[in-house]
């Protein structure tokens, strides 16, 4: 059993527990939020801080997942796994959603619009959702697949 990756993967999970409690407030925000009475403001500062986490956290945290997991995954064979592959993707659909963001909140900024503001708290959502089902994907099937075989 290699003690240094599961040394790792520990610290990953404790990450992950970080992040999904940051995720779950933001997104009971996002939920108390009304489009009617809310104003844009709120919205706004509530998905900025959704783009700071994205940016300066997840992302980090990813790169550090694919930097310390994908060699060995791959040294172990189980580069083929769907679940392997889609580790090797992620920067590039985490940075998608990132832009998507930054597109949503500049609709806001510069149309000032209430269905503006309705896709960029749709947006954020999706955000959120994705990325929750993306830790619990990694605990799951990659995660395991290393602690299984050192
Ligand atoms: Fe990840
Ligand atoms: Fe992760």
């Amino acid at each position: 059993m290699d003690v240094d990756i599961l040394k790792e993967l520990d610290e990953l999970k404790r990450e992950h527990r970080e992040l999904l409690q940051r995720l779950r407030e933001l997104d009971r925000s996002l939920n108390g939020l009304s489009i009617a009475s809310t104003d844009a403001a709120t919205v706004v500062e509530a998905l900025q801080g959704l783009c700071r986490l994205l940016k300066n956290e997840i992302m980090v945290h990813c790169a550090r997942e694919k930097e310390s997991l994908l060699p060995v995954l791959l040294n172990r064979g189980w580069g083929h796994h769907t679940v392997v592959r889609e580790l090797q993707n992620e920067d590039v659909l985490l940075r998608r959603e990132y832009e998507r963001l930054k597109r949503a909140l500049a609709g806001v900024k510069s149309t000032g619009t209430r269905r503006a503001l309705e896709t960029l708290v749709s947006t954020g959502e999706r955000v959120i959702s994705m990325i929750v089902e993306h830790i619990h994907q990694e605990e799951a099937d990659i995660f395991p697949l290393l602690e299984r075989e050192g």
